[in-house]
């Protein structure tokens, strides 16, 4: 298609409840018109994580003011629209069903397209929304729910070269915040006390450095802490600030050694004079990480790419945009779609050790 495009995309895949509106331009760039988020961090806090049923009861909820916001914001009518796009996975049944019923019943009513978006090619596809962005790179994603490295080398085409073979990264630093009586969602408080903290006292495990592949494990490393913190028995606020700043450090060293191994194997499949990195997920907000990828891009020859803060955690501009990005190719979906929980990026990748695991909260 070569026709400027405008596209409603909506995101309930688990605790942010999104609409947006983007406009795809006839030459492939794109234009951010509206959007518009709602965090459930506060009907979550109380339980220190994700309660499904909540979830799902609250994108019901709001859906419909943030999609009558993000249209109002974009100052377009549903008339205007070329097409609209939702999450259909990965991510929690009842709330995916909230988002994908809504956009089916906008596409029917509308007579226009249906989008069925993997939440994880819209990470993927984001630093394509803001600037020419050229395939292939390499994309890290590290939130809550997904620890990856991928080679995005188009629409639709990925290929896994790394992930957790346990917790994700975000959920690691959420669990060490629970275990130092920190608040939900705890990847910020753990960055915050950290920094008054000494980052030499606790020896953490680096999990996996030096192996010859790029995945993660995070398990052994929560349970050291675990350990160190226990043996401590009642927490001095120095204390925390300790146990948060060695974790860090140990996260920081073992993203270092896991992009040293994911930059070799992306420059053997491809062979380019300025590759490109591109961090997106929540966790990428951590300076001290930020400090690491740029320091490991400067020395391996790549460039970096890491979006805005509101583009890289949940949000539906990006569910917009791959919904533009393919409906370009003329990849639309039937309205019989159904919801997939479980859905990896990539189709073709070895299964990792202890994937079972993983799996079951993709
Ligand atoms: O991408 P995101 O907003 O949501 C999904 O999980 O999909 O990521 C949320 C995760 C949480 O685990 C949160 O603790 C972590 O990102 N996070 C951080 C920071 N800000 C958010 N982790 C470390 N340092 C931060 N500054
Ligand atoms: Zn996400």
């Amino acid at each position: 298609m070569t026709s400027p495009t405008l596209i409603l995309g909506l995101e309930t895949s688990c605790d942010e409840t999104a609409a947006a509106v983007v406009r795809r331009e006839a030459d492939g760039s794109g234009r951010l018109l509206s959007n518009q988020v709602r965090s459930q961090v506060k009907d979550h806090a109380p339980f220190g994580g994700v309660v499904p049923e909540i979830a799902a009861r609250a994108h019901i909820e709001h859906l419909d003011d943030l999609i009558k916001r993000a249209m109002d914001e974009a100052g377009v009518t549903y008339a205007d629209l070329d097409g609209v796009a939702a999450t259909a996975g990965p991510g929690l049944l009842g709330g995916l069903l909230v988002g994908l019923m809504e956009g089916k019943a906008i596409a029917l009513a509308e007579h226009i397209p249906f989008l069925a978006i993997n939440h994880l090619e819209g990470h993927a596809l984001t630093p394509r929304l803001l600037e020419d962005c050229k395939f292939p790179y390499l994309l890290l994603l590290i939130s809550g729910g997904h620890t990856q490295f991928q080679a995005v080398e188009g629409i639709g085409q990925y290929k896994r070269l790394g992930t957790t073979i346990d917790d994700a990264l975000g959920e690691a630093f959420d669990k060490v915040a629970k275990l130092c009586g920190l608040a939900y969602p705890g990847g910020p408080q753990v960055e915050i006390a950290a920094r008054h903290g000494n980052p030499t006292r606790f020896d953490f495990p680096r999990p996996l450095k030096g192996r010859a592949d790029c995945n993660f494990s995070f398990s052994g490393l929560k349970t050291a802490v675990r350990e160190a913190v226990r043996d401590m028995g009642l927490l001095t606020e120095q204390d925390i600030a300790d146990v948060c700043a060695s974790f860090e450090a140990a996260i920081a060293d073992t993203v270092a050694d896991r992009l040293k191994h994911a930059f070799a194997q992306f420059r053997e499949m491809h062979d380019l004079p300025e590759p490109l990195l591109v961090v997106a997920g929540g966790v990428a907000a951590n300076k001290k990480l930020r400090a690491v990828f740029e320091s490991e891009c400067t020395k391996h020859g790549f460039s970096l790419r890491v979006p805005p803060f509101d583009l890289c955690t949940d949000n539906a501009a990006m569910i917009a945009w791959a919904g533009a990005e393919r409906l370009a190719l003329g990849l639309t979906d039937d309205l019989d779609f159904a919801a997939k929980p479980r859905w990896p990026l990539d189709t073709v990748s070895l299964p990792v050790y202890g994937e079972g695991r993983l799996g079951a909260k993709a």
